[in-house]
């Protein structure tokens, strides 16, 4: 398993500043990720052995967070969050519209690869409900015309 040169300066950066090589377990997940895609069967076990950790301690982490997938998703993941804020502001019709909007339900990629769509817990973003996560950039207040708006823009910068 090869992972860049940035990637290895990060682990080895890690793996330094933590007090125990596990604590550095999460943040070796997204950078594996941002740079492969997703957690392959491959990057799990490569992962564990450089951790000191068994593959199902690894997979049992990946399965708590939505942000971590063992699956490949689409270049822009949007996860819609339906959570008692959000859902109480319109969180559920702005994942309806979504959906919609780009063809899938829950968990679905579209077949060009751009967008793939999840519905989501609480993001942190109460505040600012209804709110919506697309990789690593946070939407909020938003309408149906706001993420149509949203959407429109990552369709267009995604085929550049
Ligand atoms: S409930 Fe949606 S961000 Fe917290």
């Amino acid at each position: 398993m090869k992972f860049s040169e940035e990637f290895e300066q990060r682990f080895a950066e890690m793996v330094r500043q933590y007090p125990t090589k596990r604590s550095a377990l999460v943040p070796t997940l997204l950078y594996a990720q941002d740079e492969i895609g997703f957690l392959s069967d491959e990057v799990i076990a490569e992962i564990a052995v450089r951790l000191d950790l068994t593959e199902l301690e690894v997979r049992n982490v990946i399965s708590y967070y939505s942000m971590l997938t063992t699956q490949p998703r689409g270049k822009f993941n949007v996860q819609v969050c339906t959570n008692i804020s959000c859902m109480v502001r319109g969180g559920e019709e702005i994942l309806e519209h979504c959906s919609k909007n780009l063809g899938i339900g829950h968990k679905g990629t579209t077949p060009d690869g751009l967008f793939s769509l999840e519905e989501v817990e609480c993001i942190g973003a109460c505040s600012w409900a209804p709110a919506a996560q697309v990789n690593y950039d946070f939407h909020e207040n938003l309408t149906p015309d706001k993420i149509d708006r949203v959407l429109e823009a990552y369709r267009k910068s995604g085929k550049q």
